[in-house]
């Protein structure tokens, strides 16, 4: 992609502004999420500038010929929310990440843009870079988990996938990293909560996945809802000004979220709409997203001097300056016969399985239940998301179509032979009791030889306000969960969820536990692949799961506190269930001789560290080989472990890698007590493990 700072691009935006009137100035900073006849109008008076919520290249198509009717025609950006795939659905982005594959994952995002750029859309409010460590917010499925170093790095492939835009036929697509920024950090999990982080905290965990995203090109960004540190993120100078733009150098434009500028009102830092609007355009918001506030209040503001034309004028040149770069003057039009030949080709279908299969997290395997025999006889597949074709879609899957999905009833129908025994019972609800489901899932699961059983959340239970307080299996479920157990029918138990649950009980009482999230279309397939051996598991968590709601939040990378031996509970141990990046396979690996190229480096070397994996298992697999450090003794306290690196490694049974990491003594630095980044000399722990709790050591030195 282009830079927005390319002289002929800021040129050709001068000029375009030079000869817009004030209305058609304005009008470029209003952003419509609903069509209706009056917005038509206003199209071709010049008086809006982007949609969202509008799809097809017919649609689309016509509302830019109404665009380029006026007076002045400058092209739509036409914004939708492509989560995790457009029409091929893929996992939600919290399964996805759990295959810490980058590849894939700036495939998959290249293919949902792919496909949403033959509908006519050029700006993908995607992807979600919020940390996330709360799994009672319900937006922790869009996210990508816990971790800094790998969100980050999750960040940049996504957007190199987003924005690959290999076509000269149709517009480019931009992606649009949100929401910034400390959106995660909602108070007790609460979607829309204030958030009160200290500055350290903000610059530490949340910013960064932004600044990767940005580094990588990323043309467009969108503001929280949250109130950061009592000023919400829509009118916060701090964050939008001077992190922003002079610390980032952004030279794209900022996109409020839906209705947050007027949110203002509600927040109490504003009268009223137009006192809002100003305090947004102050703080650098250029889009208004379907609030109507800047088209209200943005001309009289002007005309009563209380806004300076220049900053009016600002945001519109970044504006048009995202326009000339995605080739929206030269390329306005899309192909109404594109889509058929793109959406949900073979190649995207093929790419979804994959996508599914490595999501898949295998929790427990007690004496090797898994995986099973295809010569069984006869199986019992029971549970309220067996037979399910919209919940597996996950949240966000706004254009996913239900028949697309497979079950994971069909996915077991279609690995075994036809004599095989497949029976089904539901056995009570998602969320309610099914009369007389439980006797007859008992009654099914007494005749079969193997049970596998599905439970977990619906799409709606995770998602933008959908908050959970109790994070377990909904309760009927589990009724029929512990009923089959007291008949000490072993069950392989099948989760989808769009967060990490609470599975103690689970942990303790069930033999075979996989986290199969929402796998989105291919979601049956990928997981009857699992559970039969097709595919053996390698992903690994990048959220860590609690216990109890009690210990939220829980991440691996805490701080080590002055009593660190102390009990922090006296009714829970203080360490999670199952720890950020762990996963088990179907095979074994064992780690050995972790070596240094050198006990001390100086503060402008690299480091080599290497370790040996052997596969000590019978069957081929993938691993994902992780790498900690952790600064002994600093001059800001510093967390006891940090992900600096990872490798996934493919490995047949008996085969012996030497898995290689390098990193950059700047690696080891931090922001010190005035906020400079800073190297600083001492001794370093260093760990190559399969999860954040094991791993061989070392330590080295920098000098
Ligand atoms: C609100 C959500 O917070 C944001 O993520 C989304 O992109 C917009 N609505 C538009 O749908």
């Amino acid at each position: 992609m282009v830079s927005l700072k390319e002289e002929n691009i800021c040129k050709e935006a001068k000029m375009l502004l030079e000869n817009m009137t004030l209305e058609e100035k304005i009008g470029q900073l209003v952003q419509y999420g609903r069509l209706k006849e009056a917005e038509l109008q206003k199209l071709e008076a010049g008086k809006i500038g982007s949609f969202l919520n509008v799809a097809g290249a017919d649609k689309v198509n016509k509302l830019q010929e109404k665009a380029m009717k006026s007076k002045n025609p400058i092209p739509l950006i036409i914004g939708d929310d492509v989560i995790h795939g457009y029409k091929t659905i893929f996992p939600i982005p919290l399964g996805e990440s759990c295959s810490w594959d980058l590849k894939l994952i700036e495939e998959t995002s290249e293919i949902a843009a792919e496909e949403a750029s033959t509908e006519g859309i050029n700006c993908i409010f995607a992807p979600m870079i919020d940390i996330t460590r709360d799994p009672r917010w319900g937006r922790v499925a869009e996210g990508t988990g816990e971790d800094v170093f790998l969100a980050s790095q999750i960040a940049r492939a996504k957007i190199r996938g987003i924005q690959s835009n290999k076509w000269n036929d149709r517009p480019y697509v931009t992606a649009c990293p949100k929401h910034f920024i400390a959106y995660g950090a909602a108070e007790g999990g609460r979607d829309y909560s204030a958030v009160d982080v200290s500055e350290r905290c903000l610059r530490e965990t949340y910013l960064p996945p932004f600044t990767a995203a940005l580094d990588e090109g990323a043309y467009t960004i969108m503001c929280s809802f949250n109130d950061l540190n009592g000023i919400p993120s829509s009118a916060n100078k701090f964050i939008l000004r001077k992190i922003l733009r002079q610390e980032l150098g952004f030279e794209g434009l900022v996109i409020s979220d839906w209705e947050s500028i007027e949110e203002l009102i509600y927040h109490g830092i504003a009268k009223d709409k137009k006192e809002a609007s100003l305090k947004s355009i102050e703080a650098g918001v250029d889009i208004d997203m379907h609030s109507g506030s800047y088209e209200e209040h943005i001309h009289a503001l002007i005309d009563e001097g209380k806004l300076d034309k220049e900053l009016l004028d600002e945001a519109v040149l970044r504006i048009l300056k995202v326009k000339i770069a995605l080739n929206l003057f030269n390329n306005t039009y899309t192909d109404t016969s594109l889509s058929k030949k793109v959406i949900r080709s073979t190649k995207n279908v093929e790419k979804a399985l994959e996508a599914a299969r490595k999501s898949i997290v295998l929790l427990k395997n007690k004496d090797c239940l898994l995986p099973l025999n295809k010569n069984i006889k006869s199986i019992g597949v029971i549970g309220p998301l067996a037979e399910d074709k919209v919940n597996p879609l996950g949240c966000w899957a706004l254009k996913g179509e239900p028949k697309q999905v497979t079950t994971v009833l069909e996915g077991i129908k279609h690995k075994l032979k036809s004599e095989t025994a497949v029976y089904y019972e539901k056995g009570c609800n998602i969320n309610s009791d099914l009369e007389g489901g439980i006797d007859r899932a008992l009654e099914l699961a007494k005749k079969v030889e193997k049970v596998v059983l599905v439970l977990g959340e619906s799409s709606d239970m995770s998602g933008e306000n959908h908050n959970r307080a109790y994070i377990g299996i909904p309760e009927a479920q589990k009724k029929l969960l512990k009923a089959l157990h007291s008949e000490n029918i072993p069950v392989v138990l099948v989760l989808m969820n769009g967060r990490p649950l609470t599975l103690t009980w689970e942990e303790e009482n069930i033999p075979a536990i996989i986290e199969a999230w929402h796998l989105g279309d291919e979601s049956g397939n990928a997981i009857a692949d699992v559970i039969f051996g097709d595919y053996n598991p390698s992903g690994k968590l990048t959220m860590s799961f609690p216990r109890c709601e009690g210990q939220i939040p829980v991440y691996y990378n805490k701080k080590n506190t002055g009593r660190p031996n102390f009990k922090k509970y006296l009714d829970v141990e203080e360490t999670p269930l199952y720890p950020f990046g762990y996963g088990l396979s179907y095979t074994q690996f064992n780690y050995k001789n972790i070596k240094l190229s050198s006990k001390k480096i100086k503060q402008d070397e690299k480091l080599t560290i290497t370790a040996e994996i052997e596969n000590v298992g019978k069957i081929a697999g993938d691993e994902i080989v992780q790498l900690y450090i952790r600064d002994m003794v600093a001059s800001i306290t510093r967390p006891i472990k940090e992900l600096k690196g990872f490798k996934r490694v493919h490995l047949d049974p008996g085969e012996c890698k030497e898995i290689k990491f390098e990193i950059t003594a700047k690696e080891l630095g931090f922001y010190d007590e005035y906020f400079n980044f800073v190297v600083e000399k001492g001794d370093f722990k260093v760990w190559i493990g399969p999860n954040s709790i094991q791993g061989l050591k070392e330590n080295f030195e920098v000098i």
